[in-house]
């Protein structure tokens, strides 16, 4: 096999004070903060909004009106999050949270008033699982591409921010990569980039690197996620040398609508926060059987209990009924799911809509710490790439908007302070395409992208099992292997980068799953059904390279 090799071909090189991969709401939401007086380069592998943040629903949960406590808050995350979280973390987000809510009304984002005006506050907020008041803040029902559009209109106009569509990050540069004489091995410098439009690889280097790529959950058959959600930060970073946590927490949504165009469709949870209910086919209620909060309950428990229900009684989907709160108040808080679910031919306001779960949040990712750093020096990862330690073993809703923003402020706040050099860098050795050629069996992409994800899917989903698990790391280390002989050999495409990313998160959540002995928040296995008495992060470490 031929390996290839970073030596001998020149490719441009760029320079900035702070490299961001990602342009949702971490990665623009730092940009922002550090513009001021850096010279800060934002890429993103498609549109600046083809993240996970523009399809957000729900909103952001934050402390923001009387009544509510930071207490309730984070007691509250602690619970969903069974026993896993770091409650420091916890702690530290919350109390942040009203303050990066202020920011983003600051900015501009036209969070949905409250009708009729509301003397104390005047926003609406609304309910999810998990919570025990309302605390939701939102617009309408597409908070996130409100979100979206505020940050990319700042960040575009900010004359420090240089904006690169359709630029996808392949690795990112360490000591390894340097000339020698500037090479310190537990560093960051930057990254290689392929320019997808012209097929072609520069070098860009920076004095700070921040991974803000989202999650993985298209590693998975159905996903409420948009096609980039394949884990790139989380397998770079891995490459490089980091330490990888809690990847078997991969979240299922419960409701996204079942029909065949629909693409796995979000039907936020705010509807069952607003009164709907979950039946099956003859019109009964089933979720109090599982847990006294029925609907409300935090996300893992109405997953598992609707995929019991399936699976028992032989159903291709259950049922979300909200047509009791009539069609007025469905059309004013839901607009955009209304008219969506009218397109594929069901009418909210009279019917109950078939729903079933899938795949929707990646709870592990990258360490870090309070400030975002990750075990590389010069190496940040916020959003939904990085494992702060606040989710723990099951996301709270609304909780994944409030982490992006706030780590967004602490990484950058340490950018600032710490000012990482970028004259002192040195050469990087030029990404070298010398041995390798265009590829003449894209099928082997293809093929192998849509095996993964149908197995990952029937093996590694809501309920586990040993068997299953092994079943999925058999195939895994096939496919990683021919992949790994691929990549040594052929140019590299987006696709060709996003499966060998994708191969990479999924042997992290099949590692992760094994090893986890107990069934705790979103991992159960009916192998080891009860929770152990001590609740640790997996941790994975990479092996040193030789
Ligand atoms: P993203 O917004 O996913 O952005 C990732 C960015 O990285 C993109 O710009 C992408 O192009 C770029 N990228 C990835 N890989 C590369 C690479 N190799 N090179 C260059 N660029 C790259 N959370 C809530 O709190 N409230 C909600 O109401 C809510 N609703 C949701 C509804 C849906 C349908 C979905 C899918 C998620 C929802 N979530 C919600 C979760 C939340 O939206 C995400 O966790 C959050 O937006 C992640 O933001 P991020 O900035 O980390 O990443
Ligand atoms: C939703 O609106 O149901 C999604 C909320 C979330 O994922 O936090």
């Amino acid at each position: 096999m031929k390996i290839r090799s970073l030596l001998t071909t020149r490719s441009m090189t760029r320079e900035f004070d702070c490299l961001v991969i990602g342009s949702g709401a971490a990665g623009l939401s730092l940009a922002l903060k550090l513009a001021g007086s850096m010279q800060v380069a934002v890429i993103s592998k498609a549109k600046l909004s083809a993240g996970s943040t523009a399809w957000a629903q729900g909103g952001i949960a934050a402390v923001l009106k009387a009544g509510d406590s930071i207490e309730s808050h984070v007691n509250d995350t602690l619970d969903a999050g069974a026993g896993l979280c770091d409650p420091a973390t916890v702690q530290f987000v919350v109390e942040a949270g009203p303050r990066a809510i202020r920011d983003l009304i600051g900015l501009g984002v036209p969070f949905t008033p409250h009708a009729p005006i509301d003397e104390d506050f005047p926003f609406h907020l609304t309910r999810e699982g998990g919570h025990s008041h309302r605390r939701v803040i939102h617009v309408d029902d597409a908070t996130g591409s409100a979100i979206q559009n505020t940050l990319e209109t700042e960040a575009r106009k900010n004359p420090n921010i240089t904006v690169l569509e359709n630029h996808m990050a392949i690795d990112l540069i360490t000591g390894r990569h340097m000339e020698r004489g500037t090479r310190d091995s537990g560093a960051c410098y930057g990254a290689y980039i392929l320019d997808i439009k012209a097929n072609a690889i520069s070098t860009m280097l920076a004095g700070a690197t921040v991974l803000a790529t989202g999650g993985a959950s298209r590693v998975y058959l159905y996903s409420s996620n948009p096609d980039g959600s394949t884990g790139d930060g989380i397998a770079m970073a891995w490459r490089a040398g980091c330490r990888v946590a809690n990847m078997e927490f991969n979240q299922f949504h419960p409701t996204c609508l079942y029909h065949r165009q629909a693409k796995s469709y979000l039907i936020s949870e705010a509807l069952r926060g607003e009164g709907a209910e979950l039946l099956l086919g003859n019109g009964e209620r089933f979720l109090d059987q599982f847990d006294p909060r029925a609907e409300l309950a935090p996300r893992d428990i109405v997953a598992r209990a609707i995929d019991n229900q399936m699976k028992r009684r032989g159903l291709m989907c259950v049922y979300l009924d909200i047509s009791k709160k009539g069609e007025a108040f469905i059309k004013e808080h839901f607009p955009n799911i209304y008219a969506r679910c009218l397109d594929f031919g069901f009418d909210l306001a009279r019917e109950p809509i078939p729903v079933v779960p899938a795949a929707h949040y990646t709870c592990g990712g990258v360490m870090t710490d309070l400030r975002g750093r990750s075990d590389l020096s010069r190496l940040y990862t916020i959003g939904e790439a990085a494992h702060t330690g606040l989710h723990g073993a099951n996301r709270m809703a609304s909780n994944s908007l409030l982490e992006c923003l706030v780590f967004a402020e602490a990484a950058a706040k340490d950018i600032l302070e710490s000012a990482p050099a970028r004259q002192l860098l040195g050469q990087a050795r030029p990404w070298d395409e010398s041995r390798v050629t265009d590829s003449d069996e894209e099928v082997v992409v293809t093929h192998n992208w849509a095996e993964l994800r149908r197995f990952m899917w029937d093996y590694v989903g809501i309920v586990r099992t040993d068997k299953r698990l092994e079943r999925a790391k058999r195939r895994l280390e096939m496919l990683m292997h021919e992949v790994h002989d691929y990549y040594g050999n052929f140019r590299v495409s987006k696709d060709l980068l996003e499966l060998r990313n994708l191969l990479t998160a999924a042997d992290l959540i099949v590692r992760s799953a094994i090893r986890r002995r107990e069934s705790r928040g979103l991992h159960y296995t009916l192998d080891c059904p009860d929770l152990l008495p001590k609740a640790e992060n997996t941790v994975l470490k990479p092996e040193p390279r030789k």
